[in-house]
């Protein structure tokens, strides 16, 4: 078993210009969903699921991972391994850690199954600088799926909190032809649990046919549900709910994509200082092949901190923490695409890790659109693009990358500005990763796959558009 993840940058990466520089990634092999984030003695520690054995989904194990500053981490050594013969042999699988008065606790799903068939809950206890983890002697502390009619095998993902003297738990799961839902069960020791009823059933036809990655939690005077849905083949998204808690059953009020693209499993914490920040995993979009070949796969989100506005909507904001090690910045103001015919403006800044942030005025029918990571010729590129006229954004990755073995389709999101609003973009480049927030609360978190560092360039188009203000800043590697 590799107990040790070695190499903070993995130097072999460095001619490989899809590589993020300034967002979470182990040295190398594979890596899915954050996991048991918790603010321990000062300094946040994310874990993930973790493959040591390559940069393929297999053979999940904990990786670890600290950070005192939300921007630099120090990779740790393996968390959690299988153990051969136990309830969690063929995997270590998501959930969340607690501070138990003082005691560090994880609690995980423990999978066994050539089609991880046998779902159970799991501890384990950590020592107190979080490195050593000993798993409980009575594992599993849930075993059995509940006794609700008809769900389906999966049952995985504990999301635990407390609330008041209780611990209370959800576990990730489907009502076979009804939908997604999660389990509450509550317990005073987080080693023996009742069941309590599910928290929420959603309707699979919008909502997905099984929920993974449970998260709840109270946001402003509301509680907010975050569940990765999946429809049982390739179809991934995460849904948010917000509404009100009452007698152990959640009523939501306002629903929403939390992403509409790569953005899956997303795990959120509650800080020292109170915010809600969230990691989501950010998914592959090139072939099992090319992730296996590049040596590397998957990479954490930009945390971000969480609210609501006034229409109940969730609002995500990358943590002002990544600001300050913003590099060389260029400003452009007042940028009048204000034409009949396409205006572009010449844009000097260039780069593959970049912080943008964008702020402009449109008419009824104005139209803005982006590209970045462009090539001298233009023949290569990704738009990114508002049209006021039909409330979308979308970006547009037709002529992302010169590889042939990424996908393609652009993403739409509805984007409708509220009256008098103006378009805000925050676009985050970092090779192949591009996070994309518009006002606070429509979020496109797409991949392109970039094969040459001097195809970096910046346009920008428009009618009917001011661009009151746009600032670009190039970013540093987090690792020297
Ligand atoms: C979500 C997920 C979880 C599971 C883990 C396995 O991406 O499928 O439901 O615990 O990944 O790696």
């Amino acid at each position: 078993m590799t107990t040790h993840i070695t190499g903070a940058t993995n130097k072999k990466f460095d001619a490989d210009p899809a590589r993020p520089r300034f967002h979470y990634l182990p040295p190398s092999n594979w890596m899915n969903d954050p996991n048991g984030l918790i603010q321990w003695n000062g300094a946040y520690h994310l874990f993930y699921q973790y493959n040591p054995d390559g940069a393929f989904h297999a053979n999940m194990h904990w990786g670890h991972a600290v950070s005192r500053d939300l921007v630099h981490w120090e990779q740790l050594p393996i968390a959690l391994a299988p153990t051969p013969g136990s309830v969690d042999e063929d995997g270590i699988f998501s959930g969340c850690a607690v501070n138990n008065d003082g005691q560090p606790v994880i609690i995980y799903t423990g999978v066994r199954g050539e089609r991880f068939e046998h779902q159970v809950q799991c501890v384990a206890f950590g020592s107190d600088d979080l490195l050593k983890w000993e798993k409980y002697a009575n594992n599993p502390v849930v075993g059995e799926v509940p006794p609700e009619a008809n769900q389906t095998a999966d049952f995985r993902d504990p999301f635990v909190w407390r609330d008041g003297e209780h611990w209370y738990m959800l576990v990730g799961s489907g009502i076979k032809d009804v939908g997604g839902t999660a389990f509450l069960y509550r317990s005073d020791d987080l080693l023996s649990w009742d069941y309590l009823n599910p928290l929420l059933v959603g309707d699979r036809t919008k909502n997905g046919l099984i929920w993974e990655c449970p998260n709840f939690f109270p946001l402003g005077d509301k509680w907010v549900l975050i569940v990765s849905m999946h429809d049982g083949k390739d179809t991934v998204r995460v849904q948010y709910f917000v509404g009100t808690y009452e007698n152990h059953r959640f009523t939501p009020e306002v629903e929403g994509l939390l992403d509409h693209a790569y953005l899956y499993a997303p795990l959120t914490m509650q800080d020292d200082s109170g915010r809600r920040i969230l990691w989501g995993w950010l998914r592959e979009g090139r072939s099992k092949q090319a992730h296996t070949n590049a040596g590397w796969a998957g990479a954490q989100s930009i945390p971000r901190e969480l609210s609501l506005d006034e229409h109940s909507r969730l609002i995500m904001r990358p943590v002002p923490e990544i600001e300050t090690i913003r590099g060389a910045h260029h400003q452009y103001d007042n940028l009048n695409l204000d034409t009949t015919s396409e205006a572009e403006m010449p844009i000097s800044a260039h780069g593959l890790a970049l912080d943008i942030a964008l702020d402009a005025t449109l008419q009824d029918e104005g139209e803005l659109m982006l590209s970045v990571a462009c090539s001298p010729d233009n023949s290569q590129r990704t738009d990114i693009q508002f049209s006021a006229l039909t409330g979308e954004l979308s970006v547009n990755r037709a002529y992302s990358s010169l590889s042939e073995d990424d996908e393609r389709h652009s993403h739409t999101a509805p984007h409708e500005l509220d009256a008098g609003e103006n378009l805000h973009l925050r676009i985050i480049l970092d090779g192949s990763l591009l996070e994309i927030i518009a006002n606070g609360r429509t979020s496109i978190t797409s991949r392109i796959y970039p094969t040459r560092f001097e195809d970096d360039g910046i346009r920008l188009q428009g009618t009917g558009a001011l661009v009151n203000r746009l600032d670009i800043y190039e970013m540093p590697s987090i690792w020297r």
